[in-house]
């Protein structure tokens, strides 16, 4: 079972932010501060409290027994006391995500800003060959929306099997078609077909990109915090590969 959760750090603006600090360790307080800017010191403290709140009601254990651990590429997950949940955060310009999987083996999730022009002439350092000349293809308006729809699906690839940017995004593609998107994955990574992705545009602001393995297909619930329902969102996938 996968659940979604959105934090919008603009909606805890009069919240008092001392109260969740409480879910930070001595270490982490430290960090935060090292932020030059305030909305940065913001989105760490509530990236951490969201994620050990709700991990720690998803296991039904204090959130101070929560043990993070990081792989050698960054990538955060709960020690082995519980490692039966699985999860992946994202952040972008005030929209934290934090996904959460129950008895699954990994997920990956990223969410991008959508109302920006890109320079599109970075896609040489980002995309495949193929994925460059499909969306050269496209009438420049699509073109731009081609590139966050790319982009944001391979990043939550990179983060499902953990390697972030270590993974060259060049190295995969994302195919689209007449009959709709195919993943070509890098031979050396692992198995093909292995990995299943959803892709939502959630508005007219965010894309957002869900990817892990193709067992687990159902996703439970979308919640927004603090008042955890989905509101002016559109959860209709608008592709699913
Ligand atoms: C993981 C990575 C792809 C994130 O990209 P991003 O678009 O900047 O950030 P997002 O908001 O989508 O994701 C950040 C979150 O992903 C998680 N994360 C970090 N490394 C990860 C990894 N290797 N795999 C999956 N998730 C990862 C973290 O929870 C992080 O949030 P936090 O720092 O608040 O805990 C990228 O930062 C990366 O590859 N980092 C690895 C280290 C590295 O190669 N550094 C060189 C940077 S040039």
């Amino acid at each position: 079972m996968m659940d979604i959760y959105f934090l919008f750090t603009e909606d805890f603006k009069t919240c008092n932010l001392k109260d969740y600090e409480k879910y930070l360790s001595g270490e982490e307080m430290e960090s935060r501060a090292k932020f030059v800017f305030q909305k940065d010191r913001d989105q760490y403290l509530l990236t951490r409290a969201l994620a050990r709140k709700i991990l720690s009601q998803e296991l039904g254990v204090q959130f101070s027994s929560l043990e993070f651990k990081k792989n050698q590429y960054g990538k955060p997950y709960l020690s082995e006391f519980h490692k039966e949940v699985v999860f992946n955060i994202s952040h972008s310009s005030g929209l934290i995500v934090l996904a959460v999987l129950k008895n699954g083996e990994t997920i990956g999730i990223d969410v991008e800003k959508i109302d920006r022009k890109i320079n599109i002439d970075i896609r040489s350092t980002v995309f495949s060959p193929q994925e460059i000349q499909d969306q050269s293809m496209l009438p420049e308006a699509l073109q731009q929306q081609r590139f966050f729809e790319l982009w944001t699906l391979k990043e939550s690839y990179m983060k499902a099997i953990g390697k972030g940017f270590s993974l060259s995004p060049k190295s995969f593609s994302f195919i689209f078609g007449s009959e709709g998107c195919k993943f070509l994955e890098n031979p050396f990574e692992s198995a093909p077909e292995q990995f299943a992705f959803h892709l939502y545009e959630i508005n007219p602001f965010y894309n957002l990109a869900i990817c892990h393995q193709r067992e687990m297909k159902k996703i439970n619930s979308f919640r927004i915090l603090p008042y955890w329902e989905i509101t002016n969102f559109n959860m209709d996938p608008k592709l699913l590969i």
